[in-house]
């Protein structure tokens, strides 16, 4: 029986040269648009996760940047030069652990630097053009993800994934998600696991929605119940999305993935994780030294808008954790599976 194919709205759009943002803190319930009217409201949009998800914020930092300096028609190119290296900084201040946001600016700001020959309005429109250029990669990228991940999936597995790495958090199919999107487009049947993920509730709001809008047997658990799901034997397979893979392959990820990880290794689990080559960060050469976002006392003492937690409690909220390599059976990108030893594939399919 054909099932319903309900796209999620796209995270990101770039329209007659306006940026308009999904709010997705405001997900699933109400689904608002917002049109980025200055560079400071996109710096915002980022911070505040209404628009999150590695590669979706890359995209939206290139778009911020194009709209950032284009009434700077007048400035000589080396100070338009200047004044985009500034407000690329600017943009990058927004968050600090997902790489995708500083390779976008960065393909931006490099691309300005080698057409500087051209008069500004010419260059402008060439930037606009790279960042639309970015935002489609993006969508093929995620295709190649999920072509790559789909044997994975088999008819009547459980899946369980952690946080959002879906249309949502990219362009199209997701990371994590695009190998359950395309297995499902076969026909395969299978089930999916969605944690909650506390404490902003990415699996709950926004994973568990996408995939039941598409028609994927999803079932929302609480983060704590990984372990008693996948000893009842229910949990064939876990892939999750990542910000930031270090050179030795370690992975940053939203908080929580590290205790995913640990759980499938113990219960014999394969752990993928899934991204593309944008967010594998060659400088970083392990996880340890990955930039943790600290995010506000708030996510943690409210459950929603409600307090939930004594007044003066000392509270942390690290947004993101660390995964080892060890830990990772492979990460799946756009140029294949990659398995360890991490620090020699990540290598050869580099240069490949
Ligand atoms: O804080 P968020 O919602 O931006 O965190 C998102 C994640 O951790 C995703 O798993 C990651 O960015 C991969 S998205 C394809």
């Amino acid at each position: 029986m054909p099932v319903a194919q309900l796209k999620p709205p796209e995270p990101v759009l770039w329209q007659d040269g306006e940026l308009f943002l999904l709010d997705q803190t405001q997900l699933p319930l109400t689904t608002v648009t917002e049109k980025q009217e200055t560079v400071e409201q996109v710096w915002d949009s980022i911070k505040q996760l209404k628009v999150r998800g590695a590669p979706a914020i890359g995209i939206a930092g290139a778009y911020g940047l194009v709209m950032a300096v284009k009434p700077q028609t007048q400035l000589p190119i080396s100070e338009f030069l200047a004044e985009l290296e500034r407000q690329a900084n600017y943009l990058d201040s927004a968050r600090p652990t997902a790489v995708n946001l500083r390779w976008a600016l960065t393909r931006i700001v490099k691309k300005a630097q080698a057409l500087s020959h051209l008069p500004v309005p010419e260059l402008q429109e060439a930037l606009e053009q790279e960042a639309v250029q970015i935002h489609n990669e993006d969508r093929q990228l995620c295709r190649r993800i999920g072509e790559h991940g789909l044997p994975l999936i088999k008819g009547g597995m459980g899946v369980l994934t952690h946080c959002n790495a879906g249309a949502l958090a990219t362009s199209e199919l997701g990371t994590a998600l695009s190998p359950l999107y395309l297995a499902h487009e076969r026909g395969i049947r299978f089930k999916v696991y969605a944690d909650e993920t506390r404490p902003l509730l990415q699996g709950a709001r926004l994973t568990s929605w996408e995939l039941q809008q598409s028609g994927i047997d999803v079932t929302l658990i609480c983060d704590n119940m990984a372990a008693h799901m996948m000893s009842q034997g229910l949990i064939d397979l876990v892939i999750v999305g990542t910000d930031r893979v270090a050179a030795n392959g370690d992975v940053a990820n939203k908080i929580g993935t590290l205790g995913v990880a640990i759980l499938a290794q113990y219960f014999q689990i394969p752990f993928y994780v899934a991204c593309p080559y944008s967010t594998i960060d060659f400088a970083t050469a392990e996880g340890q030294s990955i930039v943790i976002e600290e995010r506000s006392e708030d996510e943690v003492t409210h459950f929603g808008l409600r307090r939930t937690a004594p007044p003066n409690i000392s509270v942390r909220n690290p947004a993101f954790d660390v995964t080892p390599h060890t830990l990772v059976t492979g990460l799946i990108t756009e140029r294949g599976i990659i398995r360890p030893p991490y620090i020699e594939n990540l290598q050869l399919s580099y240069s490949a």
